[in-house]
């Protein structure tokens, strides 16, 4: 199997490019995770936090490794060998691909699952469940849904579906196809909502709360939870972005659009914390409520609003956009390493992933609906492979990437190649790439792996 890079589709315009790495970043981790962590961290503190760490590890990382992609002209493992054979590096650089395409294939096992959980709530929303409901009914609803195996299989099936999909039509068929209408369509839900709660609900409550600075707050714990949400959220470092910047045509500036990406992303994730924060203040919910936040604590304030259920609705249906453009990105790198490895059609790849994919996610199902038989130590089978990802494949993968990019590289080749014009900007983003990024990505994971200890 020679790693050559066979002809393959390019992304039509740069505009395509920006919406499809948008709709990769944009998912579950802005809308579900971000509100939860900063309401476990304080908050504001851990907001500005956040927005460095995206400034100062994440863009670097995004753009090292749109650009692997670009030169590398394949999926994750051949770009790669095709780089390391290139500038005469050893092979086993290649490693870095296959972290990769192990961690993006993990990953998206057990987004499928969760994210089916945000179909299954839209038709809840629909049907009327929240009206009035109390602490004890949201949980029980919840309970239901996650206790029930069949029911969660069949929302992961539909879920994974939908998403091989749009996969198996192609590049340009199927990924540009739905980025182009989606992501503009998820933008105009957030500003609608957010209009709403401009309106109607406790918007001054919610932006107390996510823009309020508090010093005292800000802890190491705070810091190293925020560089961790900034590696998730931005989806760097498994392969994701790698791929998508295999389809970007030459003429691009990487840096430019790593920006405008990381900048969209950021700002889904501080109006989905405005939007929810502002009904949690209203109906003076939990904001430190943990991962139950988006699930448990958001029905409360739909079933007491008048008319709630299409907030709810339309609240849950913009949740699964952002995750099913996520997924797609996740499964991609897989369907397109298996095409090209041994050429086989795109369809077929699409159909063989997935399918791993789906059995994969079982484990996560199981994990919900039996968890007694699904634990290992004090972990599900589910929380272990969520920690094992986001906590170390994916810092890993993106140190990785940082390293051979800013490190291996030749630098006169990786300057030309960000495509930054300005010679103080240029030297300025290098010099993040060299020596802040990498040692602020070193500190999150030697940080995880004292604190597993
Ligand atoms: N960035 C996505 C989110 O915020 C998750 C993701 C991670 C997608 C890695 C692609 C790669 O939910």
């Amino acid at each position: 199997m020679s790693p050559s890079a066979p002809s393959r589709a390019l992304w039509s315009s740069r505009l395509v490019f920006v919406l499809a790495t948008t709709g990769s970043a944009v998912g579950l981790g802005n809308i579900w995770r971000f509100p939860y962590i900063a309401g476990e961290n304080g908050g504001s503190a851990f907001i500005l936090v956040y927005i460095a760490c995206v400034i100062l590890i994440g863009i670097p990382i995004l753009i090292a490794e749109t650009l692997l992609g670009r030169c590398g002209g394949a999926n994750p493992v051949h770009s790669l060998a095709i780089l390391a054979k290139r500038f005469g590096f050893a092979h086993y650089w290649k490693i870095i691909g296959w972290l990769a395409l192990s961690g993006s294939f993990a990953i998206l096992s057990y987004y499928s699952v969760i994210a089916g959980w945000t179909m299954a709530y839209m038709f809840r929303s629909v049907a009327g469940l929240f009206d009035q409901i109390t602490v004890d009914g949201s949980r029980e609803i919840f309970n239901l849904l996650v206790r029930d195996s069949e029911k969660l299989i069949a929302w992961h099936t539909l879920f994974i579906l939908i998403t091989a999909g749009v996969v198996g039509a192609g590049v340009n068929e199927g990924i540009e196809r739905i980025v182009k209408w989606f992501i503009p369509l998820l933008f105009l839900i957030l500003l609608l909502l957010l209009s709403y709660v401009f309106f109607e609900s406790d918007i001054g409550g919610g932006l107390a709360f996510m823009f309020t600075f508090n010093a005292e707050q800000l802890t190491i714990n705070s810091v190293l939870a925020a560089m961790g949400q900034a590696f998730l959220s931005l989806g760097v470092g498994i392969g994701a972005i790698m791929v998508y910047g295999s389809y970007l045509p030459g003429n691009v500036s990487i840096a430019k659009t790593a920006a405008q990406v990381a900048s969209l992303d950021t700002l889904v994730a501080l109006i989905a914390g405005i939007i929810i924060f502002s009904l949690v203040a209203e109906f003076a919910l939990d904001p430190a409520a943990g991962p139950g936040l988006v699930f448990q604590v958001l029905p409360l304030a739909f079933g007491q609003i008048t008319g709630g259920w299409v907030l709810g609705t339309v609240f849950y249906f913009l949740l699964m956009v952002a995750a099913w453009t996520s997924a797609v990105s996740l499964l991609e790198p897989g369907v397109a390493w298996l095409s090209e490895s041994f050429s086989i059609t795109r369809t077929r790849a699409t159909v063989i992933i997935t399918s791993l994919a789906w059995s994969l996610g079982l484990i996560t199902v199981f994990s919900f609906s039996l968890p007694e038989l699904m634990s290992v130590g004090d972990r599900t089978l589910f929380d272990w492979l969520d920690f094992l990802a986001v906590n170390f494949v994916l810092p890993i993968g993106g140190i990785s990437i940082i390293f051979f990019t800013a490190w291996k590289m030749p630098a006169a080749f990786v300057r030309t190649e960000i495509g930054i014009q300005t010679e103080l900007l240029r030297c300025l983003m290098f010099w993040t790439m060299r020596y802040i990024a990498p040692v602020g990505a070193l500190m999150i994971l030697i940080y995880q792996l004292h604190s597993s200890m």
